[in-house]
């Protein structure tokens, strides 16, 4: 017998404000067309003021307790995904874990920008395999949209903000690939990458926020290519082959890189869920955002196998297979 993290519950939020590609034109030399073409977004949400990473997590979370059918109480761990974090320390999960009004258990953030959420899976399953958490919060949430430089037209139209948030328990099983939770989790780094994507600012560094840099070319070569290694480790690691995936749920920074990986995996489009046109990219929050509107409008049901990949600044990249 052993260990294996089930998902009990799924939630998300999204701040209320719509900002379409024409709302940004108004300001900003680019267009809905252009927009459209290189990378499918139409529109994104944006936080309000004074609505932060921690009220958008608190949401999520939420929810996804709700759907548990579990109280604050019941989690050992939260980890929450963020690059956006409401101050430099202490961590956005603790902000959380107060909320919910948890008293006991550990709270961190995971730092693996738009990989986060996988991570923060890696880590959470990890936990609870290894018997250190029988249930976990994870976690993605973003607001972007306060380390855009609204100006640079080449990154900003790209992000938005949101939150996503999965509850995991610890079940016992045989551990075969038919057994629900997740089956497993592959993530990578390599720091070699930092130019083609990072924030020029950090309390280290300039003492200030700084706002995202990016080579979106160099970003868009090394995603498809990484991602796609991810998931071949993530498939021979379970004995399992492309035909087998029900879903893939991929991180939702471009319709581009999504087309291609699912051309890859020879996947037809109505077994990939895409949100990056209503969302754009909402960084570690993409993944859960997109895998609970799948879940709400009901395409994912018990059984089914679904492939979660991502890639992000660092780089960082990874997989995560999940028998729902
Ligand atoms: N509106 C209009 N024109 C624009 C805009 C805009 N918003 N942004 C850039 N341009 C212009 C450029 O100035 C350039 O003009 P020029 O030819 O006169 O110099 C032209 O469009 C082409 O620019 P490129 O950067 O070469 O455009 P490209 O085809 O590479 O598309 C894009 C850019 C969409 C960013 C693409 O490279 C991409 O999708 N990369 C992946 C990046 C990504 O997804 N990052 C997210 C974070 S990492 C992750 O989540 C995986």
């Amino acid at each position: 017998m052993v260990l294996r993290s089930q998902v009990a519950g799924c939630g998300s939020y999204l701040p209320a404000r719509v900002v379409s590609n024409a709302d940004l034109a108004k300001t900003l030399d680019t267009s809905d067309e252009w927009i459209v073409q290189r990378t499918g977004i139409r529109e994104r949400r944006i936080a309000a003021e004074g609505e932060y990473t921690s009220d958008l997590a608190l949401n999520a979370a939420q929810a996804a307790l709700a759907m548990a059918g579990l109280q604050a109480d019941d989690i050992d761990l939260i980890v929450c995904a963020t690059s956006t974090p409401d101050e430099t320390f202490p961590a956005t999960a603790t902000q959380v874990q107060a909320r919910l009004g948890m008293t006991r258990g550990a709270a961190f953030d995971v730092q693996a920008v738009c990989s986060g959420f996988v991570f923060g899976l890696a880590v959470a399953d990890n936990f609870i395999r290894a018997g250190q958490a029988g249930t976990a919060l994870v976690i993605g949430a973003e607001t972007f949209s306060r380390i855009l430089d609204w100006e640079d037209r080449s990154t900003c139209v790209l992000f938005g903000d949101g939150a996503g948030a999965v509850v995991l328990r610890g079940v016992e099983g045989n551990g075969g690939a038919t057994q629900r939770g997740i089956l497993s989790t592959h993530i990578y780094s390599d720091g070699r990458h930092h130019d083609a994507l990072y924030v020029d600012g950090g309390p280290s560094t300039t003492g200030t926020v700084g706002h995202v840099r990016m080579d979106g070319r160099e970003v868009f070569r090394h995603a498809v290519v990484r991602m796609a290694e991810a998931i071949d480790t993530a498939l021979e690691a379970n004995g399992l082959t492309p035909g087998d995936i029900d879903w893939l749920v991929p991180h939702q920074a471009n319709r581009r890189i999504i087309d291609a990986m699912a051309r890859r995996l020879n996947l037809p489009e109505d077994r990939v869920i895409v949100t990056v046109d209503r969302h754009a990219n909402t960084s570690a929050a993409s993944i859960p955002l997109a895998l609970c509107q799948a879940v709400t409008e009901e395409k994912i049901r018990q059984g089914d196998l679904i492939l979660m990949e991502a890639m992000g600044g660092g780089f960082t990249w990874g997989s995560a297979l999940l028998r729902w």
